[in-house]
Formats: structure tokens, C-alpha cells, sequence
């Protein structure tokens, strides 16, 4: 999408005006541009009973030379910054770029610079699409979407600087998903890291590093290694900073992403049905080279770190098997219950790995269990933490997002049921079986979370878990025409990457 803002002069070929319910005649400004007929039409759409400005109500009007789209927000005390970023997705869901590509979207009286933003975010958001690997039909119109926004001088300063964030935001949405939504054929642990590598290589305040399969042996990353060698494509740890020589000696944030290219399950192999979509089981590494992308492009100048942890899950003759005691980074041992419980050992070295930044707090992301979709659905993300205050802080931030968190207990049971291995130090499986399945995860991930400076006995680091099984990507993901989620239409959604940007960015 190209954008450009203005004041109220000149209109595109399709010409979008956001109306609050009750508006009894057309707004000040809203026509300008037009003729007086293509006027007296949209004037007596706005006063036709077919157009009252509800939520969900849209009433388009044709007139010669521009098709004029009224947009109904419901109520101005009811609009929700979800409802109205959700509107502004709906409106590039049903344009048709072959009615033209300039489209002139008017903020008129009534909306504030918030809402004028989320509504140029959600058709931000939407404008995607993965086409990489299928033929375009010949009549679909290519051409990117131009689109000005327009509002009142007072607001034109405001409106510039936030659609520049947006632009930023957004782009590292994209990225995820395009991450995401690769098949795991083209996209394979190295594959993933010389990505990183060339997104790195034009920019001079970022920093990647990838621990290959050589450097994980001496580093002694038995998590990451087990899991990837019943594997041809091996695992790696790709390592990103953002403005390295920022913030010395200043605690800063560490995200951690889980990343496995494909997840068969192993030797404990999944079944044929659905395993097609673990493909999206590398989503959390997917965020943080996405969030990675939102930070730099919107200029930030501050130290950030962020570790994925790479692998495929494959039962080669070589792979790790039930019953395995793995020694990992940590110098911990898991007893393997199952090799399908994958994401937990690669998180076990990138957790540990994030302790050494010394960092102010650590957030992970994981497509961990298929429990936490049983539990919360596909809208809402599963979140652990041990800490209260940072748990308050990532909460706001997702709602003011609408990309909803729901806290899920950690508690001395969990650990239990996840610590009392007879043969090593933590278990992957839980002794109290498929109950609560998403809280034995989370409890095995806290064996991970160091205390400060390593301290045996001392502070864990505040850290917290974010369990996007369901929340990645859609219910469906399969057809162009399955969304329920109106921010994309199908396959990954890009979750958490703004919930994480207005995280970093406003503390
Ligand atoms: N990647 C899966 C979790 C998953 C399942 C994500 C369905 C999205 C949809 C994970 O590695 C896994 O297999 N978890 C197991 C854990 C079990 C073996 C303790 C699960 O959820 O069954
Ligand atoms: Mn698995
Ligand atoms: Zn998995």
C-alpha cells in the first residue's frame, strides 16, 4: 500500500467516509471535490433509511468518475479501538482495486487522531496476501493500493507521524507472517538464519549472530540439538540486537521465540490429520524477527535482544527418542517422555541463553500446546508469568492492540508434576498426564528462567510466556475464504508483534 495524507482536496476513483450512527446529514467537508449530482446522490444516501451509520452497515453509491462508500462505526461513546481497526480491514476485504486503485478515505467531523489511526491500521493490516508459490489470475489487478488519508489541517502532523509508525508496525507484521506462512520444505532452520542474516547485512545498528550446528555442540545446546538431529536440515539459535551499542550496562528486554520449521512429533509421531499445519510451528521465532523489523524500521534507538531457537522435528534414524535424558544448555537434564513436546527443549536453551544479556525481563512465544487452543480458542493467547507487574503491562498492551491475553496459572502443582523425574532433573512430559497440559509447559519452561546474574539462590528474572498455539494463525488457514479474523484472511496471523512494539516502545 502506498498512502499519502491531505487536507480535504481531491477525490480518488473510490472515495471512503467512516460515519458514526445518527449522523443525520453529510459532514462538514465530506463532499468536497465532488459535482453537485455525485453530492445530491451520497447526500441522500446519508439521509436514506438504508444507511443509519451502524456497526457493520455499509451503503455504497456510484456516481460517475467515483464510487462513494459510506462506512457505518455504530455509536461515537461505543467505538473500540478493536471495532474500528476491524472496520477499516473490512473495507480493503470487499474493495475492488478493478474500480481503481486511488482510494480517498475521509476522517471527518466526530473521529480523533486514535481513531483515524486504527482505522488505517486495520487496512494496513489487511493489505496482504502470499502469493509467492501460485499463479496470479490473469484479470487480478496487481497494482499496489493508493491510498490518501484525509483529515483537518489540526490534524495533519499527528496523522503523518502515526501512519509512519503504522508503515513500521506493519511491515514487521508482514514479515511474520510471510515467515509463518512458508512451507517448511522452502523454509528450514538455516534457511531461517540466512534470512536474518541478509535482513541484517543494510542496516548498521543490528546485530545477528547464528549458532550453527558446530557452535551448539561446543556450547553444549542439548535442547536445540536433540530435537534437530533426526533431522537432515540441523537446527541453529539465531541471536538478534538491535542497536548493540545501545544501553550498556542498562537492563533491557530479551524475547525468545520457539522455532520448529516442522513439527512431526518425532518419534512420538503426530497423527496424518493436521499435521500439515506444523508448518506454523516456528510462529514464535516468526514474531521476534517481525518484531525485530517493527523496532528498526520505526527508528527506535534503543537495545534489544531477541533469540530464536531453531529446529525441524523429524523421526530420522538419528532422532532423539522416549526415554532419552537430554543434558541442555542449562546443564539441567530432561528425562523425554515425549519427543513431541519439542518446543519446550529448544525453549530450555534460549531461555537460558537470555539470561546471560542480563536482561530487564524475558517473554517467550511458543506454539506450545495444542491444550491452550482446547482452552481459549483461536482469539485469545494463553500467558504465564512470574511476575505481576509485568504480566499488567503486557496485558495493556494487547488489549489497547486487540490481541487478547488471557493469565493462566503457574503454581507449585505444575512444577511438581514436571520435576519429580526418577532419572533426571525435570521431565518434558507431565506426571499428572494430559491435565492442565498447558500449565506443565509453562511450569517446565520456569526450570529454564534463570535467577539474576545466576544466582543459585536469588531472584528469577521476571519473565512470562505467551502460548499462541491457537492464536497464530486462523481456525482455517486452508482456503482463501476462511477468516474470522478480519486483520487477515487466512494462514498466519502475525500475533503479538504490536502487542510487543507498543510494549517495548511505551516502557
Ligand atoms: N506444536 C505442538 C503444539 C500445537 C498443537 C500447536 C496443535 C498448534 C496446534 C507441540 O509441539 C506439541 O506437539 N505439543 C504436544 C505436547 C504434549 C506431547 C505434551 C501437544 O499439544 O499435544
Ligand atoms: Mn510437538
Ligand atoms: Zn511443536
Amino acid at each position: 500500500m502506498r498512502w499519502t495524507k491531505n487536507e480535504f482536496q481531491g477525490v480518488g476513483m473510490q472515495l471512503i467516509i467512516p460515519l458514526f450512527e445518527g449522523i443525520t446529514k453529510a459532514p462538514n467537508n465530506s463532499l468536497n471535490g465532488l459535482s453537485r449530482i455525485q453530492r445530491s446522490l451520497v447526500k441522500a444516501a446519508i439521509i436514506s433509511d438504508d444507511f443509519e451509520g451502524k456497526k457493520r452497515q455499509r451503503l455504497s453509491v456510484w456516481t460517475t468518475d467515483c464510487r462513494v462508500l459510506l462506512v457505518g462505526l455504530g455509536k461515537k461513546d461505543e467505538i473500540s479501538h478493536k471495532q474500528i481497526r476491524n472496520t477499516g480491514a473490512r473495507i480493503i476485504g470487499v474493495l475492488s482495486k478493478k474500480k481503481g486503485t486511488d482510494v480517498t478515505v475521509r476522517f471527518t467531523s466526530g473521529m480523533s487522531i486514535d481513531n483515524m489511526l486504527n482505522f488505517a491500521e486495520g487496512m494496513m493490516l489487511r493489505d496482504y496476501r502470499f502469493d509467492l508459490h501460485q499463479k496470479i489470475d490473469e484479470d487480478e489487478c496487481l497494482e499496489p493500493w493508493d491510498i490518501e488519508f484525509q483529515a483537518s489541517e489540526r490534524y495533519q502532523e499527528k496523522l503523518e507521524k502515526g501512519l509512519k509508525d503504522l508503515e513500521s508496525i506493519v511491515g514487521g507484521v508482514h514479515l511474520a507472517r510471510d515467515l509463518g506462512n512458508e512451507p517448511a520444505n522452502v523454509l528450514y532452520p538455516m534457511e531461517f538464519a540466512r534470512r536474518a542474516i541478509e535482513w541484517a547485512s543494510n542496516k548498521e545498528n543490528v546485530r545477528v549472530e547464528v549458532y550453527d550446528w558446530d557452535k551448539l555442540q561446543e556450547l553444549k545446546m542439548g535442547g536445540l540439538i536433540n530435537v534437530g538431529k533426526g533431522s537432515d536440515r540441523k537446527p541453529c539459535m539465531v541471536l538478534f540486537t538491535l542497536n548493540p551499542d545501545a544501553d550498556r550496562d542498562v537492563q533491557r528486554p530479551c524475547i525468545v521465540g520457539k522455532g520448529i520449521t516442522f513439527d512431526t512429533g518425532g518419534i512420538s509421531i503426530k497423527p496424518t490429520s493436521g499435521m500439515w499445519d506444523m508448518k506454523y510451528d516456528m510462529c514464535g521465532a516468526a514474531t521476534v524477527f517481525g518484531l525485530m523489523e517493527s523496532l528498526w524500521a520505526s527508528g527506535y534507538n534503543r537495545r534489544v535482544n531477541g533469540i530464536t531457537c531453531l529446529a525441524e522435528n523429524m523421526p530420522g534414524s538419528g532422532a532423539y527418542r522416549p526415554g532419552d535424558i537430554i543434558s541442555t544448555y542449562s546443564g539441567k537434564t530432561v528425562e523425554i517422555y515425549s519427543t513431541d513436546a519439542e518446543g519446550r527443549n529448544v525453549l530450555a536453551d534460549g531461555l537460558w541463553k537470555a539470561g546471560e544479556f542480563d536482561p530487564e525481563y524475558i517473554i517467550d512465544l511458543a506454539t506450545l500446546t495444542g491444550a491452550v487452543v482446547v482452552a481459549l480458542g483461536n482469539q485469545i493467547t494463553g500467558m504465564w508469568s512470574n511476575s505481576n507487574s509485568l504480566q499488567l503491562k503486557l496485558k495493556k498492551a494487547a488489549n489497547i492492540e486487540g490481541e487478547a491475553v488471557w493469565r493462566m496459572p503457574l503454581n507449585a502443582q505444575f512444577e511438581k508434576y514436571m520435576t519429580d523425574s526418577a532419572f533426571a532433573d525435570v521431565r518434558n512430559g507431565s506426571a499428572g498426564g494430559r491435565a492442565g497440559s498447558s500449565n506443565s509447559a509453562a511450569a517446565f519452561l520456569k526450570q529454564f528462567v534463570p535467577n539474576r546474574n545466576f544466582d543459585e539462590i536469588g531472584e528469577q528474572i521476571p519473565w512470562l510466556h505467551l502460548d499462541i498455539a491457537g492464536t497464530a494463525w486462523g481456525p482455517g488457514g486452508k482456503a482463501k475464504s476462511e477468516s474470522v479474523n478480519p486483520l487477515f484472511q487466512f494462514g498466519v496471523s502475525g500475533v503479538h508483534v504490536r502487542t510487543l512494539y507498543r510494549m517495548i516502545k511505551d516502557n
